[in-house]
């Protein structure tokens, strides 16, 4: 009985962790995010032509293969990682890229705020088709 009690607490705590996971997407700004991506404009560019900085042009990263430019030498985390990229993994990875990709050399901290990290997607995604 105590066992069952025990297992209940454990899986429903697992459908909030889940529940959460999904509202932590909120939809985002893309004007806001693009005042906000002056955090990544040191080291990426983002128009059409833009040049390799310390990291990859970011022009049509959403949806984009993970490590995929050519021109750019990523780290083998980055070059392997085999996944395209969408919201999911774009936030994760602006949160803690350390955590998200180990072994990844993308130097910045992350961005804690959802918000922040939402609008900054919204633009990634919208701001430049
Ligand atoms: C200090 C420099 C630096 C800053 C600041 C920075 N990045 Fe990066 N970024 C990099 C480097 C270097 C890589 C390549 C990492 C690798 O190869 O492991 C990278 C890779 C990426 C990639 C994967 C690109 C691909 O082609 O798969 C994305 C997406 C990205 N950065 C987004 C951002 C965003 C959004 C910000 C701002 C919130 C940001 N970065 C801030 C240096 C930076």
């Amino acid at each position: 009985m105590r066992h069952q009690i025990v297992l209940l607490q454990i899986s429903m705590l697992l459908c909030l962790g889940v529940a959460e996971a999904a509202e932590n997407l909120p939809a985002g700004d893309p004007v806001l995010g693009q005042r906000q991506f002056a955090q990544c404009t040191a080291c990426h560019s983002i128009t059409a032509d833009g040049a390799n900085k310390v990291g990859p042009n970011l022009h049509g990263i959403y949806g984009r293969k993970a490590g995929s430019k050519a021109d750019f030498a990523y780290s083998d985390a980055l070059k392997n990682a085999g996944f395209d990229w969408d919201s999911e993994r774009l936030d994760q990875y602006i949160r803690k890229p350390s955590a998200f990709l180990p072994g990844n050399k993308m130097a910045f901290i992350g961005i804690a705020k959802d918000e922040v990290r939402a609008n900054i997607i919204a633009y990634l995604k919208e701001g430049l088709k």
